[in-house]
């Protein structure tokens, strides 16, 4: 069985892919410092998996630290998911987001190169199209980014490119995710923010429960059929898969530089969102059209044809199945994975 090291194995999109790592043969190993997760998720990915999973309660801004996990592991691969992803938050305290993201990656890459791992898979972000000239949203158009955040991605990107050129034999897929919701279908892992959401699931999901009074529309007045932003929702069980076509990829081809879309290549807007959420709890949701939310875009969705043709990367759930998840998580914890 191979190792796969995978950053960020507690967090929201990490969980999801370790349990898909083992429906696919392989053996993840978690690295996480627990930051913006909770340990607990690790018992419940055992309790879901009947599986010991291996971890390291580590930061990845610590080379010594992760050089030590090469040291006692043959590590085939590497998932990095670690990293600050508050888009707001990156605005405020630029520098934090810097430090931490750019100065983890290095470390995962030199700490790679130094054990003779030579495949990574980063976790990247459908925000390094900015605002796109159109959609749907091809590998191909121009990269753009507008906060710090988003900026760590592109800069990440880049560095890789650079990085692989200069050593062939090193293999980097670059995944570019769109918008993950939904959980696991026994309610033990899912999306856990801390504090209010800023992100419109979590948001939805915690006025269903009454944490949150009302949900407010940031916006309806955008050039989309129902004024409201449209992105493209994708199940995070789909999403996890994607990884593991992607590694398994990684084993077969010669080519040292991947890139893919992982979406649905559907558009929902918020409005959607709100109705069919109101399918699944049976009644409506109280909400209110708010100002656009600054730095926010009309439409962003994916063509994935690249994805399907070269991964075989299909999805599988549609956007019922991703509330459904969404809210059965957010029933079974109520206040988050404690
Ligand atoms: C956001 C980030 C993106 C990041 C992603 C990670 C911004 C501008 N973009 O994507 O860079 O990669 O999260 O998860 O922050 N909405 C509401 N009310 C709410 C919350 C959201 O109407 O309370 C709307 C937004 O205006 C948007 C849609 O819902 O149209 C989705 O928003 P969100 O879930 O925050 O994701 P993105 O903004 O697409």
């Amino acid at each position: 069985m191979k190792n796969v090291l995978v950053t960020g194995g507690a967090g929201y999109i990490g969980s999801h892919t370790v349990l898909s790592l083992i429906d696919y043969g392989y053996n993840p190993i978690i690295v996480d410092n627990f930051s913006n997760s909770s340990p607990k998720v690790i018992e419940r990915l055992e309790k879901i998996s009947g599986k010991k999973i291996k971890l390291y309660n580590l930061d990845c801004c610590n080379k010594k630290d992760l050089d030590q996990v090469f040291k006692e592991n043959d590590i085939f691969g590497v998932i990095h998911f670690a990293g600050y992803k508050a888009v707001g938050e990156s605005v405020k305290v630029p520098l934090k987001y810097y430090e931490n993201n750019i100065i983890s990656l290095l470390n995962v890459v030199e700490t790679m190169a130094n054990n003779n791992s030579n495949n990574l898979i980063f976790s990247s972000s459908a925000t390094v199209y900015g605002d796109p000239k159109s959609v749907p949203i091809y590998e191909d158009f121009p990269l753009h980014v507008t906060n710090p955040y988003g900026r760590t991605k592109l800069m990440i990107e880049e560095i890789l490119q650079d990085y692989v050129k200069a050593n062939p034999s090193f293999k980097v897929a670059l995944l570019r995710y769109f918008n993950p919701i939904g959980a696991h279908e026994s309610g033990l892992i899912g999306e856990d923010p801390n504090g209010i959401p800023n992100n419109l699931m979590p948001y939805i999901t915690q006025v269903c429960i009454g944490k949150l009074d009302h949900l407010n529309v940031f916006g309806n007045d955008y050039d989309t059929p129902d004024g409201t932003g449209i992105r493209d929702y994708i199940h995070v069980l789909d999403l996890a898969r994607g990884h593991s076509l992607t590694l398994k990829k990684m084993e077969e081809t010669k080519d040292n530089l991947l890139i893919y879309n992982l979406g649905t290549s559907k558009g929902s807007s918020v409005l959607d969102v709100v109705h069919e959420m109101e399918k699944v709890v049976g009644h409506k949701i109280p909400y209110q059209i708010a100002p656009r939310r600054a730095g926010d875009i009309a439409e962003c969705y994916a063509n994935c044809d690249k994805a399907y043709q070269e991964l075989g990367f299909k999805t599988e759930y549609d956007l019922y199945d991703m509330c459904k998840s969404s809210w059965n998580f957010q029933q079974k914890n109520p206040n988050g994975i404690r």
